[in-house]
């Protein structure tokens, strides 16, 4: 598709205050500050019974002539080695709140076939209604899904249905995944089903969007309902993680309510809140995932950045109610979202293809998340396969990973590293939107050192101009250096099955000078520097 060049059809200098011509960057990291470690937990993942997200992207079935692991689309359980061992959230969204689990467990002949909540709410007007995507066939239910973990070596995270099931239900859940063979009757349902050991589920989270459509409710409603919800849920030795449905991005209001109202019941009552979870999707700008203008690009760039103001605000807030920071933040949905018109597939609601754009927003998002490594617990990205800011298309037997994925892939290596005192500084980018003069972040990055291994990225935001950039290391040099960045020499360029290495990282010169390191950061570009330390 031919892309439309905005910024070329106006003149630099407009386009470009004088600070931001010829920028360069200067990024400083202190080897010897770590403020906390940045838990593979925030590079996790989203899977929702949702268009083609579970039947098509994930589940093909164990007859399906497509490659698969017990029913699981083999190259996706591949696809997923590279970007190590995390987390993955499911069954939603907001279907979770629709969803009863005991509906997908024992035979899958014998189990229901239901509407699926995106279907009931008609948000699939567009779809043919004779699709798969009408119904859901519940042959992936909790078996397949907590499988599907293991193969993958992720820790499941299960969202539990608050808004039209009780609380009892949860607890027979619980029971049915992490009772002992043997303990009781829903124990003894698993081990018929297939799974003799129980699966240890820890992370569980308590309705979803519950101030949306998980129940519509209030705050305070929210809070007592989430109160009885974790009283006296069963135990198997192991700790219960519960994350509660937090805020719809700045409402700040529904964090304060939430808050005011456990800590009014009593102090003790945050001991139930592993994890505060913040929803947050930058949306999109243009005409479609890969129709779009520079000046699209720089406004979707700024909206991808408030991520950072709503972590510091949200937990200052918190902090108010609980001093030491026991809570965390969870932020289990977040991406870009685009139309669904580029979509590989006609049911696969809310999906598209991705581009660099993409790419880069990935970039800047998980370094935010590095640089409140002391903050957030977990990050989810919505969602896997097919859908929002997905890593990867799948349709049938085509399959592909999109740049998002190799983002994920290069920042694999920030797992389980101590988050390290880093600035990034390089003027913003100026552009010119509707006679007035905006800006947008050039340049953000994240620093972690693993061992003796430091691992710095960073994003050039600049759609057209090259960022020479020197990082000062403090506290440190480094022997041996290595570099590799994602680029495009268009913001449109992206993956496809008939092309599905035309986004790739490449190698990326990066010179040591003592305690100093030059590079350049390509325009519109993700880049990695490895640096085992003297
Ligand atoms: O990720 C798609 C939907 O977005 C989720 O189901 C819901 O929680 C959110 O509004």
């Amino acid at each position: 598709m031919k892309r439309r060049h905005f910024l070329s059809t106006i003149p630099l200098a407009m386009a470009l205050p004088r600070s931001a011509r010829a920028a360069a960057a200067d990024i400083s990291v202190f080897v010897n500050e770590p403020f906390g470690t940045i838990s593979p937990f925030v590079h996790g993942h989203f899977v929702e019974h949702l268009g083609g997200v579970i039947y098509d992207g994930i589940w093909v079935g164990e007859n399906s002539k497509i490659p698969n692991i017990g029913g699981v689309r083999k190259a996706l359980v591949d696809a997923m080695q590279p970007l190590g061992s995390t987390v993955m959230r499911w069954p939603g969204g907001c279907f979770a709140d629709s969803y009863d689990w005991r509906d997908g467990i024992g035979p899958r002949e014998k189990r229901p076939r239901k509407p699926n909540f995106w279907m009931q709410n008609g948000i699939l007007r567009n779809v043919p209604m004779d699709h798969v995507a009408r119904n859901d066939s519940n042959a992936f239910g909790t078996n397949e899904f907590l499988r599907f973990c293991r193969l993958i070596d992720a820790a499941p995270y299960l969202a539990v249905n608050m808004r039209s099931l009780p609380a009892q239900v949860f607890n027979d859940w619980i029971d049915y995944c992490n009772a002992p063979a043997g303990a009781n009757t829903m124990a003894d349902q698993r081990v018929a089903n297939g799974d003799r050991d129980p699966f240890n589920v820890r992370f569980w989270g308590v309705g979803n969007e519950s101030w949306g459509c998980g129940g519509e409710m209030t705050a305070g409603e929210y809070s007592t309902e989430y109160r009885k919800f974790t009283a006296w849920t069963p135990r198997y030795g192991n700790p219960l993680s519960f994350i509660a449905a937090g805020p719809n991005g700045g409402d700040f209001r529904w964090t304060r309510d939430f808050f005011t109202r456990m800590v009014d019941k009593s102090p003790g009552m945050l001991n139930r809140v592993w994890g505060w979870a913040l929803h947050y999707y930058c949306g999109t700008t243009g005409k479609t995932s890969v129709d779009f203008t520079d000046v699209d690009a720089y406004d979707h760039f700024q909206r991808a950045d408030r991520m950072e103001r709503l972590i510091t605000d949200h937990w200052q807030l918190m902090g108010e109610f609980d001093r030491e920071h026991r809570v965390k933040l969870v932020v289990d949905e977040w991406g870009t979202w685009h139309p669904d018109s580029t979509a590989v597939a006609p049911h696969h609601l809310f999906g598209s293809v991705q581009t660099m754009r993409d790419a880069l927003i990935a970039g800047l998002t998980l370094d935010t998340f590095h640089r409140h490594a002391d903050k957030v617990a977990m990050a989810n990205v919505a969602q896997l396969v097919n859908c929002i800011q997905t890593l990867f298309l799948a349709h049938e037997d085509k399959f592909c990973v999109t740049p998002t994925w190799h983002v994920f892939a290069m920042y694999r290596q920030h797992q389980n590293g101590k988050a390290l005192r880093a600035s990034f500084n390089a003027p913003r980018v100026g552009y010119t939107k509707e006679d007035k003069e905006v800006s947008a972040p050039r340049l953000a990055g994240s620093a972690s050192l693993a061992e003796n291994t430091l691992t710095v990225t960073a994003t050039n935001l600049s759609l057209t101009e090259a960022l020479p950039a020197v990082v000062q290391l403090h506290g440190g040099s480094a022997k041996e250096v290595r570099g590799q960045v994602l680029s495009a020499s268009d913001i449109s360029a992206h993956n496809s099955f008939a092309h599905p290495e035309a986004v790739k990282p490449a190698p990326l010169a990066v010179e040591i000078a003592g305690t100093t390191l030059k590079l350049t950061l390509p325009p519109m570009s993700v880049v990695k520097i490895e640096a085992r330390m003297g």
